[in-house]
């Protein structure tokens, strides 16, 4: 199959998301669309799988002319799609996810689970996708749910697989079993385009790379001619620098003081055990370990979100167990969530409103019952100026901006908002390299004004670059706290794998 977009123009109320794009598609290849956050990456593949129409410009496979109404005719053509963020049924079973609207029907028209449950199994084991079929989705890791989002799109005989940020909340390990699915796709003769802010990743899997920026396509490469610089150039069109410039840190008096904290996590087990940490005004700790060891749970605890099993937790002095996000956030502390959707944002409401969220009730937004208006717009645009978030204006609604602009919104917020303490859970997840260079500068800054700064981060990178101290956690306990002057990328990694030996640098 050979897909062909011809002159895309995309336009949105005040924005142009795609200008005059031309892109081919060919079996057997992995193409990357690498671009800034809001370049117009997921714009462009929605307009390819019919859920928006084109402005400008046209598609054609195999050299004929498609006008796609609707996602259905895009299905039907043979393209599928994998979202940027999953579009599955939580309380629905693996199979009845892949053959919603696409059931089989028996004889007298009644539903043939059997026949669609044999077929996906069929598929799973021909792609190497490995899913429980009777599964509920709620019930499964997210590696495990993009699974289904592929067999999905498989099983509607999909020619061409759209992935859009398919690793962006992935382990290592999930990370490099897709790219194995991935090989047997292309091998079967199929064309996969590529969504990724990783460099690493895109310089692995990619056959052919093609770069936006605000719309408009600046180049074409290949992983043989390319590296991480030169994409990053590309990509934000001047020079980025990876490492992150830092004195060495002035720590003061214990703001954050959790001690033998132990937490249950929605199926009741124990995901944090006994576990006890200090984070100091001025200083940055950072908690590295592999997704899904309790760094989430522990989060939530602290920040109020979630019960605690037992233990206490301290901010400034203050015993704060068990008080909720509204409590601590009127202490003083702020707190970017690992799910930006479900607990850092009102998509349907503007953005000028998010950047306010959890203090539109208070001074400078409000005197008494009345809102102030001229504050919260004087705060949004200097927000939205400072920290780059790509958008027409503030009134816009805060889901209508692209996933990177939104996260770039959420820890705006919360940045601006964190006075004794910072936690950041995944704080540049889907961000792209331009954007995560400010980020970890604005982290540091937090630091250097006296706050104390937790940092969750499942990328070693992050870790190691910003960490002052590195807890890394491993099934629900810390194994070990390291000075970042003793810590080596060896020795965390070894200790993330569960690995306590002390002597691991060599
Ligand atoms: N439904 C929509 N309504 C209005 N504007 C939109 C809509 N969808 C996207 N946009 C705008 O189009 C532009 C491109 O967004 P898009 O989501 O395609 O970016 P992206 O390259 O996928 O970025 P990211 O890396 O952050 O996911 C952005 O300015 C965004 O605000
Ligand atoms: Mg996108």
């Amino acid at each position: 199959m050979k897909v062909e977009l011809r002159g895309i123009t995309k336009r949105f109320p005040g924005v142009i998301a795609n200008r005059n794009v031309d892109l081919t598609l060919i079996e057997g290849e992995v193409h990357t669309l690498l671009g800034e956050n809001g370049a117009g990456k997921s714009t462009l593949m929605n307009v390819l799988f019919g859920l928006y129409s084109a402005t400008e410009g046209e598609i054609l496979i195999d050299d004929s002319p498609v006008n796609f109404d609707g996602p259905n005719d895009a299905i039907a053509a043979g393209i599928g799609m994998v979202h940027q963020h999953f579009m599955l049924v939580p309380v629905f079973t693996v199979t009845e996810n892949v053959m919603l609207g696409v059931e089989p029907t028996g004889p007298l028209g009644v539903l043939d689970r059997d026949q669609a449950r044999k077929r996906l199994l069929d598929l799973s084991t021909k792609y190497g996708l490995e899913v429980d079929p009777d599964a509920y989705v709620e019930d499964l890791p997210v590696g495990v749910q993009q699974r289904v989002e592929i067999l999905k799109a498989l099983y509607r005989d999909a020619d061409l697989l759209i992935l859009d940020e398919p690793t962006a909340v992935l382990t290592p390990q999930e990370t490099r079993d897709l790219f194995e699915v991935i090989k047997t796709l292309k091998a079967s003769g199929r064309a996969i385009v590529f969504i990724s802010h990783k460099l690493k990743e895109v310089l692995t899997i990619s056959d052919r790379i093609t770069v936006l920026r605000r719309g408009e396509v600046v180049g074409q490469t290949t992983p043989a001619e390319s590296d991480e610089h030169a994409l990053a150039t590309m990509m934000v069109g001047r020079e980025v620098s990876f490492e992150v410039e830092k004195t060495p840190a002035a720590p003061a008096k214990a703001m954050l003081e959790v001690n033998k904290l132990s937490v249950l996590d929605d199926r009741g087990q124990l995901a944090v055990s006994d576990v006890s940490l200090d984070v100091r005004a001025g200083e940055i700790v950072a908690i590295a370990g592999v997704q899904g060891n309790g760094q989430t749970e522990l989060v939530e605890a602290i920040t109020g979100m979630r019960k605690l099993a037992g233990g206490t937790v301290r901010l400034d002095g203050k015993d704060v167990t068990g008080q909720g996000p509204a409590d601590m956030f009127h202490h003083g502390a702020a707190h970017v969530p690992e799910d930006r959707q479900k607990h850092g944002m009102v998509g349907a409401f503007p953005i000028k409103d998010n950047l306010v969220l959890n203090s539109y009730d208070e001074k400078p937004f409000a005197s008494g019952i009345k809102v102030e208006r001229a504050a919260v717009t004087e705060n949004a645009q200097r927000l939205v100026k400072d920290f780059d978030i790509r958008t027409p204006s503030i009134d816009v609604h805060i889901g209508n901006l692209s996933g990177g602009n939104q996260q770039k919104a959420i820890v705006a917020r919360e940045f601006s908002q964190a006075e004794v303490l910072l936690i950041a859970a995944q704080p540049t997840r889907g961000l792209d390299v331009g954007s995560i260079q400010y980020i970890h500068e604005q982290i540091v800054r937090k630091r250097d004004e006296g706050c104390a700064v937790l940092i969750v981060s499942s990328e070693l990178d992050e870790v190691m670059s910003l960490g002052d101290r590195i807890a890394v956690m491993y099934r629900g306990q810390i194994l070990d706290v390291v000075d970042r002057a003793d810590a080596t990328r060896d020795k965390i990694g070894l200790l993330m794998a569960g690995s306590r030996q002390k002597d691991a640098t060599a």
